[in-house]
This record gives structure tokens, sequence and C-alpha cells, in this order.
């Protein structure tokens, strides 16, 4: 039976993605922060497990990877969808910013921490359901953490950018066999608002009409998963594939962000 892991697998396209996984016969790991939410998506099949982390926090993010070895030797998919907005800057216990930590590190660490699991399997592959093919933002290497100005879509911006070059260095250095897939799936009809000001939530509800449905955002991901791409990386944005030349994509700048990303890990947790 195919293995498919997704990272906020319990709300928006990550359930999305774990209920049509579910209708192909696979066994499906779900990871989220609300055991409500938990307990919703396990009692759709004993073919769930749900595992309860906060992947803002590193600690965490590799206390849910060792269980996910120690449980399960061979990972078909990852599926990274974990996200949510935060209007006020929030630093973690860690002293990092909490959106640079749940939506670009927790990606890193999962990504990297399970791949004896992933090249176990067959055909595997990674897909991290973000915003490529979007130039905007920027990596403000002099102060990662935001510290002198945040701004929510600012700090969204730069874990995009950061989501996108993580898919990059993935495939040209890591020596993995997942295929590593960059997906922008478009104004979905998901989304935790709750966090949010009561004045964006009523903008974003009214736009929502023109939102893309869970199931049609997601169809491509569940295609991936029973065919991965030959290629050692795909991106995507809503259907169309986003040339490797372009400047959010180049490998120097993917290289550097690892680096930097490898060190900032050692910092947290030395050995
Ligand atoms: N919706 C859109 O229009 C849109 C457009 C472009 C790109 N995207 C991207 O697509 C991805 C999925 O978005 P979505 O709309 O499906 O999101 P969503 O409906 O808000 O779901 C987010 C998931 O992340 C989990 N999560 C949030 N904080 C967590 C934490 N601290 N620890 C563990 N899990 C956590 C949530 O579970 P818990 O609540 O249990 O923690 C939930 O399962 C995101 O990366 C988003 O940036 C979305």
């Amino acid at each position: 039976m195919r293995v498919t892991v997704i990272s906020g697998g319990t709300d928006g396209m990550g359930r999305g993605t774990l209920e049509a996984r579910l209708r192909r016969g696979d066994e499906v790991v779900a990871i989220g922060s609300n055991p409500a939410k938990g307990r919703s998506v396990q009692a759709l099949s004993d073919r769930v497990h749900f595992l309860r982390a906060d992947l803002r926090s590193v600690a965490a993010t590799r206390r849910v990877i060792d269980v996910i070895r120690d449980r399960w030797p061979t990972v078909d998919a990852l599926v990274l969808c974990a996200n949510r907005q935060s209007p006020r800057r929030v630093v973690t216990d860690e002293g990092l910013e909490q959106t640079f930590a749940l939506y670009y590190l927790s990606r890193y660490l999962l990504s990297h921490g399970l791949r004896d699991q992933l090249d176990a399997a067959e055909r595997p592959v990674i897909i991290n359901v973000a915003g490529v093919g979007s130039t905007r933002g920027s990596i403000h290497w002099d102060d990662l953490q935001l510290t002198r100005r945040y701004g929510m879509v600012d700090a969204q911006l730069q874990a995009g950018r950061a989501n996108d070059l993580l898919g990059v260095d993935f495939a040209a250095r890591s020596g993995a066999r997942a295929r590593y897939v960059l997906y922008h799936p478009g104004f979905t009809r998901s989304g935790d608002l709750s966090t949010m000001p009561a004045a964006v939530r009523g903008v974003i509800r009214a736009a929502s009409v023109f939102a893309r449905p869970v199931g049609k955002s997601v169809r491509p991901v569940v295609e991936w998963i029973e065919n991965p791409p030959s290629e050692a990386l795909t991106a995507n944005d809503r259907g169309r594939p986003v040339p490797p030349s372009t400047g959010t994509l180049d490998p120097a700048t993917a290289r550097r962000l690892g680096a930097v990303t490898g060190a900032l890990l050692t910092r947290l947790h030395p050995g």
C-alpha cells in the first residue's frame, strides 16, 4: 500500500489531497496542530494516521520526523501544505519568526529528514504547495527573521521564495531519488482565516466566489503522487510550467539559502 505523508493534511488542500488519495487506496499520515481536525480526518478511515505537531517548532518537527521514520520505513509521497498567515510578528520559543519557521523551515526539515524513507520507495515524490511562478517578494538575507520591518504579506512572500529555492537546491544537490515538485495552486477556496483582522477576512470571503474549489486545485497533486514526473524538478503555476530560467529559481541563490539554513539549524541545535 502506498504511503503518503501530508503536512497540513487536516484542512484545506492538504485534506483535499488526503481524501483523494484515500479513494486511491493510500495509507495517509496527516500532520497538523489541532486535535479536533485530527480526529475529523481519522474518522474517515483506519488508513488515516494523525500526528499532532506544532510545525513552527524545529524540535517538534524533528520529533514528528522521528515518529514517521520509526513507523513507516517507506514513504512514497510527501506533500507540504502547512501554513498560516500571521498579521503580527510572532517569535517562537526557538527565536524564529513563525511564518519563516512554519512555511519554510518545517518543509526544509521534512524534505531532508524523510529522505531515506522516500529513497526506499519505488517512485518517490515531494510536492511543495506554495507560490512558485510568482516573482514577488524576496529573501531578506540580512534579516531573515524580519526583525526590522515585518508585514504579513512580506513574510509569506519571503517564505514562498524560500520554498522555491528549497526545491531547486534539493533537486540539484541532495542526491535523493525523490522527484521535487513546486506547485502554485492559485486562489483556492481554502485557508484558515481565523488569524486575520475582521476587515481582511470579509474581503477574502467576498472574493472567494472567484476562488477555485479545493478538489480542482489538488487534482494535479493527486496525479503527481500516482505518476511522479521523471525530471528531478518540476515547477508548475496553475497548470503552466514555470521555466527553470526564472529568476526566482536561480541555482546559486538556492545553494546559498541551503547553506544559510543548514548553519541556522546547527546554531539552534548543535550536534
Ligand atoms: N488558499 C489559497 O488561495 C492559496 C493560494 C496559493 C498558495 N496557497 C498555499 O497552499 C498551501 C495550502 O493552503 P490551504 O489554503 O490549503 O491552507 P489551510 O486550509 O489554511 O490549511 C493549513 C493546514 O496547515 C496546518 N497548520 C497550520 N499551522 C500549523 C502548525 N503550526 N503546525 C502544524 N500544522 C499547521 C493546518 O492544521 P491545524 O489547523 O491543525 O494546525 C491545516 O491542516 C499553503 O502553503 C498556502 O500558502 C494557498
